[in-house]
């Protein structure tokens, strides 16, 4: 049985120092979504009316409404952008207090620099949203008023929520649990055993547990306060040559697939990588999207959909007006290239995809 994983699990091979964060500018929080309520809550009143694309996943946003923001959607466009003209009337027209704009899949979103300038225009909050994946955002690029970044996303660590535009952390803040960074290496290493012995595939039961857990959580999302980040964060953070590293390897990995995958004749999403664009996935267009990563799951590939069934349900309800949101939900197989995959494995992935293909899906 292959086992392919999902994510990242490996530590860099030697730590070359060097920070190419600067922590006196970031806050720090377990996940991505404590990251922008914090921001949120900073900058605009209670009950303020938040702006997001309608391509995204409710459930990072349940919290949103237990903290009484006003959550509206704005349908996008084939490469999951904003419109400018549909947003620039919904901006005059919506009492719209702030907007998300999201990086998805690691790419930068088109006409970013202009989505900041309309809003600017309006005195509306800019939030960029880079949680897909944080390796993709330039210091000195364009400037949202907020950027929110989930490093857990990208490196093997389990938090890394962190939020750039509200000045840095009080010294007083509490240390991060050490318990949880010893539980993640424990799980780390564990996963990594199980997958070189090779004869479990996780994914089915990975599937069970997720199902069950969904039916039995009753349990609203509660908020999480700000950290100091995991001691494993921290050694990514200040370590320059690792970081770079992992954004070539999934550069150069996506760039492997794209090969590898033409015998399919299917393609990403979005097919040209920019220069500061680091893939978070692959994210493959195919009219079968929910069947592929059903096949590849079944044979040990941690392929997903995305947002998949955690669209909003008020997007999904109305297709006539989110037609594209529905769409792209539909099309899209997100494959995993992360920096801990190796070349056999991106070819018994792409292998994998070109038969499904070939024998009609
Ligand atoms: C586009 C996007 N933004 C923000 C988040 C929130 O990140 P986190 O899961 O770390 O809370 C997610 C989570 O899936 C996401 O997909």
């Amino acid at each position: 049985m292959t086992y392919i994983p999902a994510r990242p699990n490996g530590l860099p091979d030697n730590y070359i120092s060097g920070a190419s964060w600067q922590f006196d500018k970031l806050r720090f929080f377990p996940r991505g979504r404590d990251a922008l309520v914090f921001g949120l809550s900073a900058k605009i009143k209670k009950g303020g009316r938040v702006l997001f694309p309608a391509f995204f996943c409710a459930r990072s946003l349940d919290l949103f409404t237990s903290y009484e923001f006003d959550v509206e959607w704005l349908d996008v466009c084939d490469d999951l952008s904003f419109g400018l003209d549909r947003l620039a009337e919904r901006l005059d027209s919506g009492n719209i207090e702030a907007v998300v704009v999201s990086d998805f899949f690691g790419w930068s979103s088109q006409n970013m620099q202009k989505v900041i300038e309309l809003a600017k225009e309006r005195q509306i909050l800019v939030i960029r949203d880079c949680c897909h994946s944080a390796l993709s955002w330039q210091s000195e690029q364009i400037r949202a008023d907020l950027t929110v970044f989930s490093f857990r996303k990208t490196l093997p660590v389990w938090d890394g929520g962190a939020l750039i535009g509200c000045g840095s952390s009080p010294s007083s803040m509490q240390n991060s649990s050490l318990a949880r960074d010893v539980r993640r290496e424990v799980i780390r290493k564990l996963e990594r055993a199980l997958g070189h012995v090779g004869i479990i595939n996780p994914y089915p039961v990975l599937d069970f547990v997720r199902r069950a857990s969904a039916v039995a959580s009753a349990e609203p999302e509660k908020l999480c306060d700000e950290i100091r980040p995991s001691r494993s964060l921290v050694r990514w953070l200040n370590n320059a040559g690792a970081l770079h590293k992992v954004a070539r390897t999934r550069r150069e990995n996506f760039l492997f697939l794209q090969e590898a995958l033409r015998p399919s004749g299917l393609s990403s999403l979005f097919p040209v990588l920019g220069e500061h664009d680091v893939p978070q996935v692959f994210p493959l267009k195919t009219p079968h999207a929910s069947s592929l990563v059903k096949f590849l799951r079944s044979h040990g590939v941690g392929a997903v959909r995305w947002p998949g069934n955690e669209l909003p349900s008020k997007v999904r309800a109305s297709p006539e007006i989110f037609p594209m949101a529905n769409e792209m939900n539909d099309l899209i197989a997100c494959l995993p290239l992360h920096q801990d995959l190796e070349r056999w494995e991106l070819e018994k992935m792409a292998s994998l995809v070109n038969e499904w293909s070939i024998a009609g899906s």
